[in-house]
């Protein structure tokens, strides 16, 4: 484990994390790692039952788990999240933002059918809703809570794609695909990172915005070479750093990636 990590054998007990998108793809994997490591998880989802299930099955384990509906387009789910965070547990200790849709491209390993000329304004429009504005105002209403909070800590589930190193290098892999709504979206994303992070220095929180690889989920594809569980490690370990850890990055697993 790297400089700054707490350390897989660390104990997340008494801690309270919340994650998006948590009832499939590497979402799933996350509460589940940390809910394993003794934290309290809250498995959101925007279908409430498909994050009971997750939730229930990690009780049964002995895990501490909830379910939260939480579809992030939604100002009023965002708002009651919030409130029903509070309520339930007065803090917030982790948050990652790992909701997220590709809609340029059915399968995120073959180039979008569209290219950013003619890329359409709803696919546009919807992905920045959901990759985007969701993840900036969550973490907004949730930053009261976080405070409260020993060591907070905010993981934004980036992409390569959305560097600006990347998309313009044709020696990179991700060079030949264009895929306008989401590739802006995750940059866009990792800007937040930067500028909230900059705010937010010489405070306990910690903000960073991860790759978690090319991961075998509905969004990754079958091609994709990273399992899903191994796509969680980048996640976990920036959730779970130490007070030495870094705070304003971009990073794949101990790698810091280019803006
Ligand atoms: N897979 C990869 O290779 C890869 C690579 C780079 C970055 N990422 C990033 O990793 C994150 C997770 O992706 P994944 O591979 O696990 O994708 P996935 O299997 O397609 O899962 C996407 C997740 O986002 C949730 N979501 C979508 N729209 C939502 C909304 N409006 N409200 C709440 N949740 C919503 C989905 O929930 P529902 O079940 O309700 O649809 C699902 O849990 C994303 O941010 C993605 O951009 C993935």
């Amino acid at each position: 484990m790297s400089e700054g990590a707490e350390g897989s054998s660390t104990s997340l007990s008494g801690k309270v994390a919340l994650v998006t998108g948590a009832a499939r793809g590497i979402g799933v994997e996350i509460v589940r790692e940390l809910a394993s490591r003794g934290a309290h998880v809250i498995v959101a989802a925007r279908d409430v039952q498909s994050a009971e299930k997750v939730a229930s099955a990690l009780r049964e384990q002995g895990s501490q788990a909830s379910a939260l509906k939480l579809d992030v387009t939604s100002d009023a789910d965002l708002k009651a999240a919030a409130e029903a965070i509070g309520a339930a547990h007065g803090k917030l200790d982790i948050l990652i933002n790992n909701a997220g849709i590709l809609l340029d491209s059915p399968d995120g390993g073959t180039p979008a059918p569209l290219q950013p000329s003619v890329a359409l304004p709803n696919v546009v429009r919807e992905t920045f809703e959901v990759n985007f504005f969701a993840p900036v105002f969550l973490t907004q209403l949730l930053i009261p809570l976080l405070k409260r909070s020993d060591a907070p800590r905010v993981v934004n589930v980036s992409s390569i794609r959305g560097s600006l190193a990347h998309l313009s290098d044709p020696a990179s892999p991700v060079y030949p695909v264009r895929a306008l709504g989401y590739d802006t979206s995750k940059a866009a994303l990792n800007a937040f990172t930067i500028l909230i992070a900059e705010e937010l220095r010489g405070t306990p929180i910690k903000i960073n915005a991860i790759h978690p690889g090319w991961v075998k989920t509905t969004m990754g594809g079958d091609q994709a070479p990273v399992t899903v569980q191994d796509g969680a490690l980048t996640a976990v370990k920036y959730a779970t750093l130490g007070e030495d850890g870094p705070t304003g990055g971009f990073f794949f697993l101990d790698e810091r990636l280019p803006w």
